[in-house]
């Protein structure tokens, strides 16, 4: 049985997130702030129209690309909200969560050996994905620029001749996200070294002080830009998987072709949902953004006093909190948070190297839930900690 294992898939390491959390399961009355996902309910209408669909009968396959309604709508929405135009017919395709989008991207683009620029701290399967796709990524610190990419940091990276750069704002873990004219600087750089920008806007729509540039609006941008979104975290829809891609022609009908060997196409049920979420769900994703907003302040406020210094984040629902004060490095405190005070935050680790001093914190939990876990986390400070 030796050697089964693609040497590859051997060399992986699992994503830092889940190792983390399999601690979690089987611990009674742990409250998580690990987990990156609303905890809200998919809102009812949106629910109802999934459950209506299957009354209705809809069970079967629907086109590779996904419902033609669906694409509609997104290209509507993104023309009403954003002046962006992708053409429902051949500019947009349906995947399983951004999750498949950006495995596709890859595949579609990479030859074995590009390499792939990843501002870090990043989405845990950024590296592994790029790996798979036979690419070698290019990890750019952005800790010393308060988290940020810059023009300036980005130009120092050029002589590896990459073929792409992942962007990703809001970002996950920190929060941090860009105003038009920080992305403008970067685009320049981009367009100049004629890089493509695999774009993930995902929490485009939880920015919660200025408004959202989608990367492909930026002039000369759109048809190097790859840009992904989805409905998981704006329409609290994670285990519906719908998410999609818009790009163009000749990059989507490249996707096309894996998506339709590999996938097949998204659950018709759930791109049922996801129509009645872009047609009647803005309501609902604003309730939420006002929520979430709300739970920023109070988490910032906080965090920041017990000495766990943090920046603001602009989106998202995260916090990356430097753990340094402590004497305790981020997976010792992680652990003995969770064993002692039982509170799950997910070490800074699992986001890229050296981050060994920051934990993420999510405040996509209950006002209640955070309270209670603040209270904890400061009796763990007081009592805890390094030597203590
Ligand atoms: C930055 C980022 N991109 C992509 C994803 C995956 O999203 P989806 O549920 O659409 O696959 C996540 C999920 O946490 C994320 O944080």
């Amino acid at each position: 049985m030796k050697n089964i294992i693609s040497k590859k898939v051997q060399d992986m390491q699992p994503s830092g997130i889940r190792a983390f959390f399999d601690l979690v399961l089987g611990m009674k009355e742990v409250i998580s702030l690990g987990v990156g996902e609303p905890d809200f309910v998919t809102p009812w209408q949106i629910r109802e129209a999934g459950i209506y669909s299957l009354e209705e009968g809809f069970t079967s396959y629907t086109s590779n690309k996904g419902l033609y309604k669906l694409r509609l709508s997104i290209s509507r929405d993104l023309k009403n909200r954003y002046g962006l135009k992708y053409s429902p017919e051949d500019e947009i395709l349906i995947t399983v969560g951004v999750s498949e989008g950006f495995d596709l991207s890859l595949r579609a683009i990479i030859n074995p050996g590009d390499k792939v620029l990843i501002p870090s701290p990043g989405y845990v399967s950024y590296g592994p994905l790029t790996e798979l796709a036979g690419g070698i990524p290019i990890y750019i610190d952005t800790k010393s620029d308060g988290f940020k990419l810059t023009a300036k940091l980005l130009e120092k990276f050029m002589h590896h001749y990459p073929k792409a750069i992942i962007l990703n704002y809001p970002n996950n873990p920190t929060g941090v996200s860009y105003t038009k004219k920080e992305l403008e600087k970067i685009k320049q750089v981009i367009l100049k070294h004629k890089l493509i920008c695999i774009s993930d806007e995902i929490y485009a729509d939880l920015t919660y002080d200025f408004a959202h540039t989608p990367f492909a609006t930026l002039s000369g941008a759109k048809d190097r830009t790859i840009y992904l979104s989805g409905f998981s975290k704006s329409y609290a829809m994670t285990g519906w998987r719908v998410g999609f891609v818009c790009g163009t022609k000749e990059i989507i009908a490249a996707m096309t072709k894996i998506h339709q060997y590999t996938i097949m196409c998204v659950s018709i049920t759930s791109q049922m949902a996801a129509c009645e979420a872009i047609q009647t769900g803005r309501v609902c994703v604003e309730e939420m953004k006002r929520e979430y907003k709300r739970r920023r302040e109070f988490m910032f406020d906080n965090l920041n006093r017990l000495g766990l210094k943090c920046i603001k984040p602009d989106g998202a629902f995260y916090f990356f909190a430097s753990v340094k004060k402590t004497g305790l490095n981020a997976l010792d405190f992680a652990q003995r948070l969770l064993q002692e005070k039982k509170v799950a935050v997910v070490p800074g680790t699992a986001f890229g190297r050296g981050f060994d001093d920051y934990i993420r914190i999510s405040y996509a939990s209950s006002l209640d839930n955070l309270k209670e876990a603040l209270n904890r986390i400061e009796v763990f400070l007081t009592k805890g900690g390094k030597g203590g």
